[in-house]
């Protein structure tokens, strides 16, 4: 069913609704974080290793100690199934520099990640 964006919106505020992080590194974990504080967030990674990290309240990017991560509401998975329980999505996944020619291009194969879970 479609769902206007100001609906969408509307749920997410009143926590019906969630939205998800991908890419839980140095820019996506505290985005996830601090939204948390707020409504309801999935936070997704590619690294299981680092999932586990997070669910036993380890900060490896020491980005906001491990106090915060142990104490967030951020739902931590590496199971892309579960993104599908969100309909707004936040992604932080790395975009390297690829020397093609005298031009830099960006490497956009990160964000494939869309295609996998279909959103
Ligand atoms: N760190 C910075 O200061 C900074 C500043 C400006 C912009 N950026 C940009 O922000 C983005 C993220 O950077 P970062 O520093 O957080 O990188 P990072 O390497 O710290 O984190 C990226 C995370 O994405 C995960 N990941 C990789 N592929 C994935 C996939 N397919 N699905 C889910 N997770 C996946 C990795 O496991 C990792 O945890 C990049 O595009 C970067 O260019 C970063």
């Amino acid at each position: 069913m479609e769902v206007s964006r100001m609906d969408l919106y509307d749920g997410i505020i009143r926590g019906e609704e969630k939205i998800s992080l991908v890419g839980l590194g140095y820019v996506g974990m505290p985005i996830a974080i601090a939204f948390a504080e707020r409504i309801k967030v999935i936070g997704f990674d590619i690294s299981e290793e680092k999932i586990t990290q997070y669910k036993n309240g380890i900060d490896p990017t020491k980005e906001v100690g491990n106090r915060i991560i142990s104490e967030t509401r951020v739902e931590f998975t590496s199971d892309e199934l579960k993104l599908k329980e969100a309909k707004f999505h936040v992604v932080a996944v790395p975009t390297p520099l690829l020397r093609v020619t005298i031009h830099q291009i960006w490497d956009l194969l990160f964000l494939q990640v869309k295609l996998l879970v279909g959103i």
